[in-house]
Formats: C-alpha cells, sequence, structure tokens
C-alpha cells in the first residue's frame, strides 16, 4: 500500500472516472498510462466500480488506483480487497476517519474548512482532498491556509479546468490536483482513448511545469 507522500511525488493530476462497463477498464488505463499517468481514482458510483478496479490492478501492477466517493466502514474494506492502493472521500465524518486511519491505507479525506482540515489534522491526517475546490474558494483559499496549517498538503478536486490545473499545482500546499477533465464519461463511454491519452499527457505535463513554477 502507498502513502499519501508516494502519491503526492507520483501524480499531477489525478484523473477521477466514472466507468460503467468492466469491458472499459484496460483500454482506459491502458490509455492513461500511455499518456504518462501513474496515478488514477476510480469513483465508486457505478454498479461494477470495484470490478473495473480489479481488472486495472491486475493489468497494471505499476499504477496507483484510489477508489474515491467513499463514504463509509463497508465500502473501505470493498475497496482495499479490490486492490485499492488509496482512499478518496467527499467529506469527513469522524467515524470515516477512524476507519481510514485504522485500515493503513493510505488516504486523502475530503475537507472545505480550516476547521475541518484541523479536525482532519487532529486525527491523523497529513494528506487532504479540498473539495469541491472552485466552490469552495479555490486557489485563495489554499492560499491562505499556507500560513496557520503549513503541514498539510492539499489534493484540490471538483470544478478545476484542464487551464485551472497549472495554477493550483505551483501553490506549495498543493501535492496533486483531481479532475475528470483528462477521461470524462462522455469520452469512456464512446471509447475515445485516444482523446483520453491525449489529456492524460496534458496533465502528465503539468508536473514539470509546476516544478518549475511552485511558489
Ligand atoms: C468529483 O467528485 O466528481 C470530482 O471532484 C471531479 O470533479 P470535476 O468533474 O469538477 O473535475
Amino acid at each position: 500500500m502507498s502513502s499519501v507522500d508516494t502519491i503526492f511525488d507520483a501524480a499531477s493530476v489525478i484523473p477521477v472516472l466514472t466507468v460503467e462497463r468492466v469491458a472499459d477498464a484496460v483500454p482506459l488505463a491502458e490509455a492513461l498510462y500511455s499518456g504518462g499517468l501513474r496515478v488514477i481514482e476510480m469513483t465508486l458510483r457505478t454498479a461494477d466500480a470495484l470490478a473495473v478496479m480489479k481488472e486495472m490492478k491486475s493489468a497494471f501492477r505499476d499504477l496507483l488506483v484510489g477508489m474515491g466517493t467513499i463514504r463509509s466502514p463497508a465500502q473501505i474494506d470493498a475497496s482495499i480487497a479490490a486492490g485499492a492502493d488509496f482512499l478518496v472521500s467527499p467529506g469527513l465524518t469522524p467515524e470515516l476517519g477512524a476507519a481510514m486511519i485504522g485500515c493503513g491505507c493510505a488516504a486523502l479525506p475530503g475537507v472545505a474548512t480550516a476547521g475541518e482540515a484541523m479536525r482532519a489534522f487532529d486525527q491523523g491526517f497529513r494528506g487532504l482532498k479540498f473539495f469541491p475546490a472552485e466552490a469552495a474558494g479555490g486557489i485563495d483559499y489554499l492560499k491562505s491556509l499556507s500560513g496557520p496549517l503549513p503541514d498539510l498538503r492539499f489534493c484540490p478536486t471538483g470544478g478545476i479546468s484542464k487551464d485551472r490545473a497549472a495554477d493550483y499545482l505551483a501553490l506549495p500546499n498543493v501535492g496533486c490536483v483531481g479532475g475528470s477533465w483528462i477521461a470524462p464519461p462522455s469520452l469512456i463511454n464512446a471509447g475515445d482513448w485516444r482523446a483520453i491519452s491525449y489529456n492524460s499527457q496534458l496533465a502528465a505535463e503539468l508536473k514539470a511545469l509546476s516544478e518549475e513554477t511552485r511558489c
């Protein structure tokens, strides 16, 4: 299993994936991998999400696959059994936080405010999803957190377009960024692996760019 630092080190933009068909698992992972991405997030929003994750993990062993949209301890267990390398949630409850810490798997629980981030820190988390990033204050909010909460790093997700991703990645307290634009359901359902591979390449290139421009 990975640590949150491993995820931040390996990721640039994490594609957030909603996949309906198990048959799409391998060609989708191939398109993301060939574009240069090594960290992806499946979401637990479709009936076959766990099966899709299993297929991806058996085809691409060095791909770090997280399970997102986790809302309960039972979903944590099911995701780890399916091969999840890390867990992501839209928000954080005391019960969910305890189960995430207890399972030993890297986790990025969602927070949207300074108070939620402080409670997550007290529970033991050092990496958090900032969600929904654009609606919750975006770049200005994250910049404001870096002074009082310097020991937390974030993966902002929610409403972040391709054009905004580089600006987020340049912030010192951002480890990576999440977004569905790399492989939206429309491209997955159309089987447009070429477009997904191209978007993955753009996303992978943002990492090098952010390392040059980090402020
Ligand atoms: C989600 O939960 O769907 C993610 O935050 C992705 O958000 P996006 O579609 O706005 O990139």
